[in-house]
């Protein structure tokens, strides 16, 4: 493998979800595979799991770890060509990238969408660019439009907890003081549309995720009707991806207190799993009660990201 940016990426998920078990029966099954081996993580962007759970993946596979926090000690990263660089950024990422290049063998992005125009959000300027200029494996550790890391945990994870063969998955849009990305629950429909699962979509008007991740799946905008019989609910805020209204791309539109995942919305469906990705806010997004309830999997999720992490790392070393 010698990118992971989406779904695609992993090939027959059956075979993914079968890999993700043997690591997680073993998880030094392969610690010898990345010795010598230097994987260098780069954010662009805060985080506590990806951050923890990639560097675990690392080290479970023997390889070396080097962490860079872009915005804390590294000269400041201009990203456009073109520029007359007079200003605070001391540093072209063109130069940046072939740098860092050199002092590792498998690079992990990790670069938020950053909503000043739609196009280089989704045409994911930024990690295309360590892709097209490291000459090393590249993975996604959250970009502009995808979560891939997560969405793969996240599937390992209803595999794990599935009652039947086909569960009912709900990815539901919930409110949010602040306006986020929409990479989580693109990248978490791009999985579910290829898992063996009955993918429901709920979200007001206006929310509507962009075609390429939604495909197949079914949109229902009476978020008690996408509920009723669910096995999992999968929520998310996200701000306004722009498809209906290009003008508002990354805004909000709603904070109906209505669509928070409480007690009463659990109980319209088939005693589901609560899911999300963390960080989650409490009381906006989700209850006290059904986070804190047995059928609560954010924890769990969270572990597994350290399983999905190990298998897509050990695939890049075998690719060397
Ligand atoms: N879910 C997730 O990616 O968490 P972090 O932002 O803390 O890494």
């Amino acid at each position: 493998m010698r990118k992971y940016t989406n779904v695609f990426d992993l090939g027959n998920l059956e075979i993914a979800l079968s890999e993700a078990s043997e690591i997680k029966q073993d998880r030094y099954k392969f610690e010898n595979l990345g010795r010598h081996k230097t994987c260098l993580l780069i954010f662009f962007n805060n985080s506590l799991r990806t951050r923890l759970s990639t560097q675990k993946a690392a080290r479970n596979l023997g390889m070396d770890v080097i962490v860079l926090d872009v915005n804390q000690g590294a000269w400041k990263l201009e990203t456009e060509r073109g520029v007359v660089m007079d200003g605070d950024k001391s540093e072209h990422l063109l130069e940046a990238i072939p740098v860092m290049a050199n002092y590792c063998d498998i690079i992990g992005v990790r670069s938020f969408a950053r909503f000043e125009n739609r196009e280089d959000d989704y045409t994911e300027k930024i990690l295309n660019q360590f892709i097209q200029y490291s000459g090393k494996p590249v993975f996604s550790m959250e970009a502009a439009t995808g979560h891939p890391l997560q969405a793969f945990a996240d599937l390992i994870t209803i595999n794990e907890y599935k009652r039947n063969q086909r569960p009912k998955v709900v990815l539901t849009w919930a409110p949010h003081p602040r306006a986020l990305p929409q990479a989580v629950p693109n990248s978490f429909a791009d999985f579910m549309n290829e898992a063996n699962v009955d993918f429901i979509i709920t979200h007001p008007e206006g929310y509507e995720l962009d075609p390429v991740f939604v495909r197949g799946a079914h949109v229902e905008y009476d978020q008690q009707k996408a509920f009723e019989g669910a096995d999992f609910i999968y929520a998310k805020n996200w701000a306004c991806p722009g498809v209906t209204r290009p003008e508002d791309y990354g805004k909000i539109l709603c904070k109906d207190m209505n669509w928070m995942v409480d007690a009463t919305h659990m109980s319209w469906t088939n005693n589901a799993f609560f899911m999300h990705c963390l960080p989650v806010r409490r009381n906006m997004i989700v209850s006290d009660d059904v986070i804190e309830a047995p059928t609560s999997l954010v924890i769990p999720e969270a572990a597994n990201r350290e399983i999905s992490a190990t298998v897509v790392l050990k695939r890049m070393l075998q690719a060397l």
